[in-house]
């Protein structure tokens, strides 16, 4: 089930004009992509890492001026510099096995600069690691919206580096 659009422009509202290079994991059919722009990131500065080449494609016809990765999120600081502001990530992470959850959360670190936020939602209350992962990996986490008007509603989670 796609994210809705108020869930979308709940992640969206994290990064904007000023946030620099944005990277955004899993964009899926594009709607927190969508979003992103709409809430004033160049597409020059906006970059996508995307599994399935078919939704790859696709982004790629809709999303003018995007780069698009068309491989894993945990592959990503092998394919570009520590520059990033924010990434903002559609992935279903608790669905995935907790060694790959915190390869890709650890990947949006290694491109982030210090101050950088890793945006994610999870459904119900649940973090997108846990306590021991945080502490593993250095990192705090913080809620940020709740998302009623999503099915099922959604949890917006900040994550930031711990000691900056
Ligand atoms: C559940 S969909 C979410 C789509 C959209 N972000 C949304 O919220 O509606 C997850 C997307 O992540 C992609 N994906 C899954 N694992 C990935 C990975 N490790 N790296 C990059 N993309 C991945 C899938 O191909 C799919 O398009």
């Amino acid at each position: 089930m796609p994210s809705s659009k108020a869930l979308a422009a709940a992640m969206a509202s994290h990064v904007g004009a000023d946030t620099g290079p944005v990277v955004e994991f899993g964009p899926g059919t594009g709607i927190i992509t969508k979003a992103i722009l709409a809430h004033g990131v160049a597409p020059e500065n906006l970059t996508l890492f995307e599994m399935n080449p078919s939704f790859a494609a696709n982004l790629h016809d809709r999303f003018a001026g995007v780069k698009i990765h068309v491989s894993g999120a945990q592959e990503a600081p092998d394919l570009m510099p520590a520059t990033v502001g924010a990434v903002v990530s559609g992935l279903p992470l608790l669905s995935m096995p907790s060694w790959l959850r915190r390869d890709i959360v650890a990947a949006a670190f290694k491109i982030m600069r210090p101050e950088g936020v890793f945006i994610q939602f999870t459904y119900g209350q649940k973090m997108p690691l846990s306590a021991e992962g945080l502490d593993a990996l250095g990192l705090q986490a913080t809620k940020a919206q709740k998302v009623w008007r999503n099915l099922p509603p959604a949890q917006v989670y900040l994550l930031r580096r711990a000691d900056v």
